[in-house]
């Protein structure tokens, strides 16, 4: 255990950041140049992008913004089968923009495992082909490949203890982790404690969902670790560490790819609520950038990209789902935030 925790502390930074995602699907979206003003205004340091675009990159050149990209699930399969367009994706994408824009990890495809799942056996390849064009043109110790994941691939996640990857893509997984380790790169997770909050049922409580106080009796407790968690997110985290130490990888840091709680529901989504958002997205920072850790690792940085930007009025599905960004199209806070 102790071991453990040394390899994970010296390979990693120690102080966490939070970042933001920037979803594009607004009928009136704004224009990069807009894009970036509100960045800056807000002092939001770290961005990440749902793909690679030339005018994006542009306008966040020269302003010290961290930039995640993204090869899109679309683009995978051409890339995940051949080097030669994973090298052409690098050099029109990142080699054009680096290092005016500070490109510092690429997101290869979105919750490929759960949603494309047809791409699953050429996701490791498209990440090695990607990396080895980073190596190429040596900028592979500055920007990190890996892929972000649906928590819904981990099963069984409480106790954390007990949790591990669905076997179906342990042909997968273990690739993918060996590849994480030995490039020095983070498992990407994308965190929901709103979507456990709605499916357990009334079994996980909302203040646990939001990390509000919960009475010491109402904490969750590992029974085999003994670990006490206060929220689903640090359950959730330490689930994938668990499930990736079952594998027997032990020193792969975690990035939350995405986090965040919808400000507007349907009538069956009573908690999409401006106040749970601001609730939930304030706590969620002043954990993260508390160097908190978990209580796995605790006081090892979780960076966070909070879901998102602006809310993408585009986007099908229930009424939540347009609504999970902190601001309008405007720039305009949907909620007070952060305070
Ligand atoms: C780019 O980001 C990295 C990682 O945060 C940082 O170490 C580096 O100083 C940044 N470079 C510039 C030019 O801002
Ligand atoms: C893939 O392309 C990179 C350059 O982008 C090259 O260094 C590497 O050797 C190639 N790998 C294979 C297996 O062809
Ligand atoms: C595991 O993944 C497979 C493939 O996506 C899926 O069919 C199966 O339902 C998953 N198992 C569980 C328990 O979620
Ligand atoms: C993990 O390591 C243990 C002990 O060396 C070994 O018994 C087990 O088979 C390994 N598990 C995997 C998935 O490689
Ligand atoms: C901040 O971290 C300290 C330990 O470093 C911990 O005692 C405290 O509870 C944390 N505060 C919050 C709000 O997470």
């Amino acid at each position: 255990m102790s071991g453990e925790f040394l390899n994970l502390t010296v390979s990693l930074s120690t102080v966490a950041f939070i970042g933001v995602n920037i979803g594009t699907s607004l009928s009136d979206m704004p224009n990069p140049t807009q894009v970036v003003a509100l960045l800056k205004a807000q002092q939001i340091r770290h961005v990440r992008l749902y793909d690679a675009d030339r005018a994006m990159l542009l306008a966040l050149a020269n302003t010290g913004i961290r930039v995640t990209v993204s090869v899109p699930n679309d683009q995978l399969l051409g890339i995940g089968q051949s080097n030669a367009t994973a090298a052409n994706w690098v050099s029109r994408n990142i080699l054009s923009h680096v290092p005016a824009t500070n490109i510092t990890s690429i997101a290869v495809g979105s919750e490929v495992l759960s949603t494309l799942s047809n791409a699953a056996p050429i996701l490791v390849s498209a990440m090695k082909y990607i990396h080895s064009a980073l190596v190429a043109s040596n900028l592979d110790s500055q920007i990190k490949v890996s892929t972000p994941h649906s928590s819904s691939i981990i099963l069984d996640s409480f106790p954390p203890s007990q949790a591990f990857f669905n076997r179906t893509w342990d042909p997968v997984m273990v690739p993918l982790l060996k590849f994480l380790q030995s490039t020095g790169s983070f498992l990407m997770l994308n965190v929901y404690p709103y979507y456990d909050y709605m499916e357990s049922n009334g079994v996980i409580p909302l203040d646990y969902a939001l990390f509000r106080p919960l009475p010491p009796n109402k904490e969750a407790v590992d029974p085999n670790t003994l670990l006490h968690y206060t929220n689903v997110f640090d359950a959730v985290v330490d689930s994938a560490y668990f499930a990736m130490s079952y594998l027997n990888f032990t020193n792969i840091p975690i990035t939350v790819t995405e986090s965040g709680w919808p400000s507007k529901g349907d009538s069956s989504e009573p908690d999409a609520t401006p106040e749970n958002a601001n609730t939930y997205n304030s706590n969620l920072i002043r954990h993260v950038l508390n160097n908190t850790g978990t209580p796995k690792h605790p006081g090892i940085a979780v960076s966070t990209y909070i879901y998102e930007l602006y809310n993408e009025d585009l986007r099908s599905g229930p009424v939540s789902e347009k609504n999970w960004g902190l601001f309008d199209a405007n720039g305009v806070c949907r909620f007070i935030f952060y305070t």
